[in-house]
């Protein structure tokens, strides 16, 4: 009988997925509100790994209803697979899959479009996951985007597609200096109707459907994807992706009112990873880089890249409680510190000039030139993999949790010992 938001609190891949597949269970949906397939969302549990990028979290669950909502981006292509991944996995979607007649499509000319692009960057890249999505949100607010509801019935619909990849070609040839291959109007509108046909079935209202959930105290769960520092107004801007990830965007990209909602909930690893390019003062370039990449098997679940790894920075995370409004944190990763001597938290940064900060500056040069303040912890050096009862983990542990509760003045309710379901403590249950 709640309306819970679940917000990657960093620049994503803080275990958002393991989490929200465990949550689902006493959900009767999950809705994703924003981005697109660029997400990468882990899930272990018996002997397999799910690896979600489009579809809720949720869709695991025997029961629990999986909603795209209007503000996600959906590669018609990329879902099409993802749900044929599923199926050899033993995962039905039918009756458990709501996608938005309202979303925006990504399509082929938006891939080319942000690949293209970031070749042009050369040394200035973002890093982008080259899966359509900035192109794809820039048609949307340009009011150039496809939206499922276009496709059929729509008087001119094919002559407006045709003109569209008339320009996209223009653009490409001249802009990007592109040499091809070139897009064809009539290859994309057959695929696009051929796709459309099959996805026709899962298409819906999706604040109607969500609504009526509400209206029956039905438990909701908002899943947000990438992080609070991957968005496109109060990330690390630019080098971001091309959606709102703070938890205010779970009402417009699903369609429901602030009113409605009750819990914000953050994902925050125990250390900090980013993938792609950016800012990110914590990062550690020594061995313990080394050994939080290594213990924490930080790759990227979507592309596959190697994570960068630092630690715990608290200036990012308050900011971040600021932006989302959190009313519980979930720790996740905790194991992956087991080994380590010392632990630090980042509590300030300060430049080469003596200036202090508490937060991360928005100008870029600042951003170059700023050094992380340190407080240090003792590490536990002790065993909390697998651990399901808060009593017990090691000392030092209980410190360095009670530590982030405090500077951050939330509770924590959930703490993460390991990829599976499992192995983890629940200290105050959310539904
Ligand atoms: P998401 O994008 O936020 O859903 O996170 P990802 O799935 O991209 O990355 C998190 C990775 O950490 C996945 O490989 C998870 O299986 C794994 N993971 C999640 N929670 C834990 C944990 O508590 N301990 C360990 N060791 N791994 C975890
Ligand atoms: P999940 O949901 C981590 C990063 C990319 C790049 C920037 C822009 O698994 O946490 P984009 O393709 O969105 O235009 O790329 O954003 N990025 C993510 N980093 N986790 C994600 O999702 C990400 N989705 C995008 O690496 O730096
Ligand atoms: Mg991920």
């Amino acid at each position: 009988m709640s309306n819970v938001i679940v917000i990657g609190s960093q620049w994503g891949d803080e275990g958002k997925g393991k989490m929200v597949d465990l949550l689902a269970e006493k959900a009767q949906a999950v809705v994703r509100f924003q981005g697109g397939n660029n997400a990468g969302h882990t899930v272990k549990f018996g002997s397999k790994t799910f690896i979600l990028h489009l579809i809720p979290s949720g869709i695991l669950q025997e029961t629990t209803k999986s909603i795209i909502g209007n503000g996600v981006v959906v590669d018609p292509e990329a879902i099409l697979k993802e749900l044929d991944d599923l199926k050899k996995l033993g995962i039905e979607s039918e009756g458990k899959l709501f996608i938005s007649d309202s979303a925006s499509l990504i399509m082929p000319y938006h891939k080319i479009l942000d690949q293209a692009r970031e070749e042009r960057l050369k040394n200035k890249k973002i890093g982008t996951t080259c899966r359509g999505i900035g192109p794809a949100y820039e048609d949307k607010i340009g009011r150039i985007g496809i939206r499922f509801a276009d496709i059929e019935d729509t008087p001119g619909f094919k002559e407006k597609l045709t003109l569209l990849i008339k320009d996209k070609n223009q653009h490409l040839k001249h802009v990007l200096n592109y040499e091809g291959p070139f897009l064809d109007p009539d290859v994309i509108f057959n695929d696009l109707i051929k796709s459309y046909q099959k996805l026709k079935g899962y298409l819906c209202d999706a604040s109607e459907l969500i609504t009526e959930g509400i209206e029956n105290n039905d438990n909701i769960l908002f899943e947000g994807a990438q992080g609070t520092f991957l968005d496109i107004d109060h990330g690390t801007y630019p080098f971001v992706t091309s959606s709102n990830t703070v938890s205010g965007n779970a009402c417009t990209g699903s369609g429901i009112p602030p009113t409605k909602i009750d819990k914000v909930i953050a994902i925050v690893k125990a250390y900090t990873t980013r993938v792609g390019q950016g800012p990110f003062p914590t990062e550690l370039h020594d061995e313990v880089g080394a050994f939080l990449a290594k213990n924490g098997h930080e790759f990227g679940a979507t592309t596959g890249r190697a994570r960068r790894c630092g630690w715990l920075d608290i200036c990012l995370l308050k900011e971040s409680n600021r932006l989302n409004g959190f009313t519980d944190l979930v720790i996740t990763k905790l194991d992956v510190l087991d080994k380590l001597e010392t632990i630090k938290i980042c509590i300030g940064y300060k430049d080469n000039k003596g200036n202090e900060y508490t937060s991360l500056p928005h100008k870029q040069t600042t951003q170059e030139i700023i050094e992380p303040v340190y407080m240090e912890m003792d590490g536990w050096q002790g065993n909390t993999v697998g651990v399901t009862n808060y009593e017990d983990l090691p000392e030092n542990a209980k410190k360095y949790l009670k530590k982030i509760e405090a500077l951050l003045k939330t509770p924590i309710c959930m703490i993460s010992t390991g990829p599976k379901r499992e192995e983890t403590i629940i200290l105050n249950r959310i539904f």
